[in-house]
């Protein structure tokens, strides 16, 4: 049914959407069928690998980040019964950056309808503005409001009339080698990349609800090493970012503390409760043998230990990004979700400490999703399934960078690296080439004009 088939042939099939996530804990692989003319999908299928060769979300060994890949793309089409050749991926990375920016194009002296080509010209004048370094991309061009004659807040200004357009645009801005690297893996791993969804963006597409989303609200995904930020207001992302701490630091913090190996100190902070209730008694001593010696802690030190790090993420670093959205309201608060959402009690304390409303959210999908693998760290996965379905939908929505940009760049950099490399290194043997946005808007200008 879906063969697997050179990439040169560029063949895809049109009903399966694949999502892979490159996490620092692990890799996952969502499978999706569409679901007839409806426009969703149903997810049919995971699979999953513990990650190596992956640290803070970056890659630090290739060849171990390649077999995690292969692994876990090998576990989803066992499950599924197909096999995969591509897929849009996740990841996240130190050093992402959103910058806004405005742009204001005429559309004549007289009112006249909106047209594709003003949407693409209208992106570019805000895109002037934006100053990307040599070693950065512009990883997603997010329009986050339109005004058209002043008047502000629309959606989708395509076919509506007016004579000025202007335009709120985000750019997120990751470093090049970040990508090439995800890139490379994800290729050498077997897999045609057909699209990047940056971890924040993913995440907040799988936990949030649409009436989220409107009234303004933050997604926090705590994963093993980094936690992705997502600040939503009038249904648009209005910051993304990445703050490199997450569930894993929690757990050096108990080991460094309790002075254990890491190992256990994983397994200890799984018992610890945030929100101790009068009934659970913080004198209470977990007392346990490792590797024949005896420890003992009360409840209060071992709370207190993750509490420290919670708050310090929450009320400094997470808070610190929120007041760089520019978003005066988040009413509909906080929506935690990643691995290190599951800790016990981590909504309450939360709430308390912030002083809004905290929901942890396991994926909006998880009733489709295969038992065992629909909790809360797997929510960027499904999100990706989501992201895929929305850029299909609306190309303006999350527009992307080039693929050919980041597979020029790759070539030229193996190329450097090794210069007797065979025609296949060199790409004659690579996927097809991929249009970006407005090479797609020219080729339907010419289908249109010519
Ligand atoms: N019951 C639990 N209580 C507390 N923490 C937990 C629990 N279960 C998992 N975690 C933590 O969740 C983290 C892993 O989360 P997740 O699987 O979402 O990470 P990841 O997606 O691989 O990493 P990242 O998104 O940072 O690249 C680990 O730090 C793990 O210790
Ligand atoms: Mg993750």
């Amino acid at each position: 049914m879906f063969k697997k088939t050179s990439t040169t042939s560029g063949y895809r099939d049109p009903e399966v959407l694949v999502g892979l996530d490159l996490g620092t804990s692990k890799v996952t692989v969502v499978v999706a069928e569409r679901d007839g003319p409806s426009g969703e999908a149903q997810i049919i299928g995971m699979g999953q690998a513990p990650s190596h060769g992956i640290r803070k979300g970056l890659i630090v060994h290739l060849d171990q980040a390649v077999r995690s890949v292969r692994q876990a793309v090998g576990d989803a089409e066992n499950m599924v019964g197909l096999e995969l050749n591509e897929a849009t991926v996740s990841f996240s990375g130190g050093d992402v950056q959103s910058i806004r920016s405005k742009g204001m194009i005429s559309l004549g002296r007289s009112p006249r309808t909106v047209m594709q080509l003003d949407i693409a010209r209208v992106i570019e004048a805000a895109q002037a503005d934006v100053t990307v370094p040599s070693t950065k991309i512009i990883l997603h061009t997010i329009p986050v409001e339109y005004s058209l004659d002043g008047n502000s807040g629309i959606d989708d200004p395509l076919g509506m009339t007016g004579i000025r357009l202007d335009i709120d645009l985000e750019s997120v801005i990751v470093p090049m080698a970040t990508v090439q690297n995800v890139f490379n893996c994800v290729e050498k791993a077997g897999i045609s990349v057909t699209g990047f969804a940056i971890k924040p963006l993913a995440s907040a597409l799988g936990a949030m609800t649409l009436e989220e989303s409107s009234a303004g609200a933050v997604t926090v995904d705590i994963g093993g090493g980094t936690c992705g930020v997502a600040v939503f207001s009038d249904g648009r992302p209005k910051l993304l970012s990445v703050i490199p701490v997450g569930g894993d630091h929690i757990t050096n913090d108990v080991a460094s503390v309790l002075k254990i190996p890491i190992n256990k100190a994983e397994e200890i902070k799984k018992e610890v409760n945030l929100a101790p209730g009068d009934q659970d008694d913080q004198n209470d001593v977990l007392e346990f043998d490792h590797m024949g010696k005896n420890y003992s802690y009360s409840n209060a030190e071992l709370t207190e230990i993750v509490q420290c790090r919670m708050e310090e993420l929450f009320t400094n670093l997470v808070r610190s990004e929120i007041a760089n959205a520019g978003v005066s309201m988040l009413p509909a608060g906080l929506i935690i979700t990643g691995g290190a959402a599951r800790s016990m009690g981590v909504d309450q304390y939360l709430s308390r400490i912030l002083d809004i409303p905290v929901r942890v959210s396991a994926p909006l999908d998880a009733n489709r999703m295969p038992p065992g693998r629909n909790g809360p760290e797997y929510t960027c996965a499904a999100g990706i399934i989501r992201y895929a379905l929305e850029q299909e939908r609306d190309p303006y929505r999350y527009i992307e960078q080039s693929m050919d940009m980041i597979i020029d760049h790759t070539r030229a950099q193996i190329k450097k690296k090794l210069p007797g490399m065979t025609e296949e290194h060199e790409g004659n043997g690579g996927p097809k080439p991929r249009k970006n946005f407005f090479e797609n808007i020219l080729d339907l200008l010419k289908e249109l004009f010519y």
